[in-house]
């Protein structure tokens, strides 16, 4: 089926109390393997790509990968921009087809934040494109974006001031979590997250998920969160594969034999991450 927006999967979630998953992916091995979890536990899924991995590979090509992803899929597939870091790089993915965008200025003041974000919205809403804005901080590293100590949470009044004046479609929050891998065992503050979730109506976003338990993801989509990302656990399942079959076969010069193995790791971990989300329905 062709690809579809975010914005029609999670208002489906928000009123159906359910998440959607919202995986990174950097290669084509990564796009099949999501692709093939999301077709085996009959799962929406939202495929997303930072500025980093663009820099990588082109809007084009991760473009490409996703959209025969999803002409091949019988579930609904997004392909999102992650953590747009400028107004160019939204126009960008816009042009290039993806039908969602994040544009993030969570580290600009409120009032830069609110310009940069109302600017990308104008534009992606003429073409029928949702967007999702930052507000709080998620701590850690993604790709470029490294993210100091300061206080982490949204604050609610803030939210709903950010919400009004851009207009977003998703709003991510910064409730706690943080990129990259965790140092000890992360927790989730939900009492933040109830007080955005009482002045804003809007689908919220988790960032930082990998190494969260599941059960505190559980508890953040009974308070309102629809769409989970998760980018740093697929990365490691990934070269745990490829790492496993080197070791097993150091002769092995075939990529499409670790590139299997790889991406059955991949596989494994984003099923058991989809059949949590969407057994809150
Ligand atoms: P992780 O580093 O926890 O996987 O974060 C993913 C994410 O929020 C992508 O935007």
């Amino acid at each position: 089926m062709p690809l579809v927006t975010s914005k029609e999967l999670l208002q489906d979630a928000q009123r159906n109390h359910y998440a959607v998953g919202a995986f990174n992916v950097e290669n084509m091995e990564m796009v099949m393997a999501v692709l093939a979890a999301a077709e085996e536990t009959n799962s929406p899924v939202i495929m997303q790509t930072t500025p980093s991995t663009v820099r990588y590979a082109g809007l084009d090509f991760y473009y490409a990968n996703i959209k025969t992803a999803a002409k091949r899929a019988s579930v609904p597939v997004v392909c999102h921009l992650d953590h747009g870091n400028s107004f160019e790089i939204a126009m960008q993915a816009l042009r290039a087809g993806y039908t969602s965008i994040m544009i993030d200025g969570s580290k600009l003041s409120l009032a830069g934040n609110i310009a940069l974000t109302k600017s990308v919205t104008d534009a992606c809403h003429c073409a029928g494109v949702p967007v999702e804005g930052e507000l709080g901080k998620v701590g850690g590293k993604e790709d470029d974006l490294e993210n100091s100590d300061e206080n982490p949470y949204t604050d609610p009044d803030e939210a709903r001031e950010f919400v009004e004046k851009t207009q977003v479609d998703l709003l991510a929050v910064g409730i706690g979590t943080a990129h990259g891998v965790y140092k000890g065992v992360p927790k989730v503050n939900l009492e933040v997250l109830e007080k955005i979730r009482a002045v804003v109506d809007i689908p919220l976003v988790l960032h930082g998920t990998s190494g969260v338990p599941d059960e505190q993801v559980v508890e953040c989509i009974k308070r309102g969160i629809c769409k989970v990302n998760y980018a740093t656990d697929l990365r490691i399942a990934l070269t745990n594969g490829l790492k496993k079959h080197m070791s097993e076969n150091p002769d092995n010069f075939d990529p499409k034999k670790y590139g299997v193995q790889g991406m059955s790791e991949v596989k494994k971990y984003v099923v058991d991450r989809m059949l949590m989300l969407k057994n809150q329905k």
